[in-house]
């Protein structure tokens, strides 16, 4: 009986576009819709709020980490990441994570790319935590050091990382880093946090996933070092837990400090799902306080693991890291984040309802759509528009971030415009 009504308010509700009394959703709060669609009203829900190290959370969305080639050659901010951020903060996401941003010069990973090396950054970076604070967001930086996968007519050296090792697919044979330059750049780390922290971000994210300086510390197959840095993984962690400690060091006990970390890399001798697991064991103990579980490096064949999939979710499942994220909500004792290929208000839901991980995060969807979550609240649950085709991937270097899709759409149409008024006649 209570299912059958349930379905029909449901029915009800969608028909109108409001519910069975005739109010529009938008007018409806929240704790009246959702348990119309997922159920008791004591679950957890999606959009309640969550609280990580201090810092509360509108709802459990997150906006991954989103390379922008916005920047200056050196890294400094500009009008058009301010207006992005502004965007954004309009759309009513839990926490926006910024583009990834270069600790040091010589960690630079694409042209445009954000910058967090020198105090003079703080002004800039200042502005977009402003725009977020407008419109009462909470905002977190992303730094990185991208190690071997960066170029060096980008960076002007020959790129550095734990071995000299190249990738594959870049092919550029990389300088085996020094102890002394290992500890400049951990050292380094803490400062871009301690920046990040007096420009007024919420949190701070080490992005160690993706193939990047910490994550090529953590893989055998990039770090072949016989010193304190490598060997087996309490080796090849050390640089990693030196970083966090010096991060924490800085920004102090009751900073959210949260990571990025591959669950895998999906290519022979990368880092294993058992040792990312005992990585984040670790830093959890550590004081780690949400770690966004990932996957996938450069050298990752499409199809076996890597971090952006194309065709999600016509030819790829949604949430594609899902039965490797679920490990870590269970053995790790922090926030789990999952991203990967998530495009429904369902399934955000159901990793939740499920204790599958603690938050959802999403890139290419708040591209397309970056008020995505006003839509689904409002009651316009369809998927996210994206459809991972991965032109913004291909394309944002040179052209700065957006949907490009939306773009060629648009150009598309013209063109058919065109072509029939030329066969109309019409100017
Ligand atoms: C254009 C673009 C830029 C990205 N930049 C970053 C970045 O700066 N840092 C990061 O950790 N991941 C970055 N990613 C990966 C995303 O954060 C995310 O992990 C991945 O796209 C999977 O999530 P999705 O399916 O919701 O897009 C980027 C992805 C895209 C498409
Ligand atoms: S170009 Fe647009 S539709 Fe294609 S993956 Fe990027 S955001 Fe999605």
């Amino acid at each position: 009986m209570r299912h059958g009504t349930r379905a029909i308010i449901c029915d009800a509700a969608h028909n109108s576009g409001g519910d069975p009394a005739g109010r529009p959703y938008k007018e409806l709060p929240e704790r009246f819709f959702f348990p119309l669609i997922f159920g008791e009203v004591n679950m957890l829900n999606v959009f309640d709020s969550v609280t990580i190290n201090g810092l509360q959370l509108a709802n459990r969305f997150v906006r991954s980490a989103t390379y922008e080639a916005l920047a200056t050659d050196e890294g400094f901010v500009t009008d058009a990441l301010v207006a992005l951020y502004e965007e954004l903060a309009r759309g009513d996401i839990g926490l926006i994570v910024v583009g990834y941003a270069y600790i040091q010069p010589n960690g630079k990973g694409g042209p445009g790319m954000l910058g967090i090396w020198s105090d003079d950054h703080v002004d800039g970076l200042a502005r977009i935590t402003g725009a977020a604070r407008r419109h009462g967001a909470k905002i977190a930086s992303q730094i990185v050091h991208c190690g071997r996968q960066s170029f060096p007519d980008l960076i002007g050296e020959t790129p550095v990382a734990p071995s000299a090792v190249p990738t594959a697919k870049l092919g550029i044979m990389p300088r085996e880093l020094s102890i002394s330059e290992i500890e400049e750049m951990i050292e380094n780390f803490g400062k871009a946090a301690a920046r990040a922290k007096a420009a007024g971000f919420d949190a701070v994210q080490i992005h160690c996933a993706h193939g990047y300086l910490l994550n090529q510390f953590l893989a055998r197959n990039s770090n072949r070092r016989t010193d304190k840095y490598g060997g087996d993984l309490e080796g090849r962690a050390r640089a990693l837990f030196e970083a966090y400690a010096q991060i924490r060091k800085t920004v102090g006990a009751d900073y959210p400090v949260l990571i990025k970390l591959n669950c895998a890399d999906f290519v022979e001798d990368g880092l294993q799902l058992e040792e990312s697991l005992w990585v984040a064991e670790k830093l959890a103990k550590m004081g780690i306080d949400a770690i966004e579980v990932s996957g996938g490096v450069y050298d990752t064949v499409p199809d076996e693991g890597r971090s952006i999939q194309k065709g999600v979710p016509r030819k790829r499942p949604e949430a594609y890291f899902l039965p490797y994220i679920e490990k870590f909500k269970k053995a790790v004792e922090a926030t789990v984040i999952a991203v990967g290929g998530i495009r429904t208000l369902e399934t955000s839901q159901s990793i939740l309802r499920e204790g599958k991980a603690d938050l959802i995060s999403m890139c290419r969807p708040f591209i397309h759509e970056p008020h995505l979550l006003k839509r689904w609240r409002s009651g316009d649950v369809s998927p996210a528009a994206c459809v991972s085709c991965n032109r913004c991937l291909a394309k944002t270097p040179f052209e700065g971030l957006k949907c490009f899709r939306v773009k060629d759409e648009r150009r598309k149409e013209k063109e058919e415009r065109d072509e029939q008024k030329g066969e109309t006649g019409e100017k």
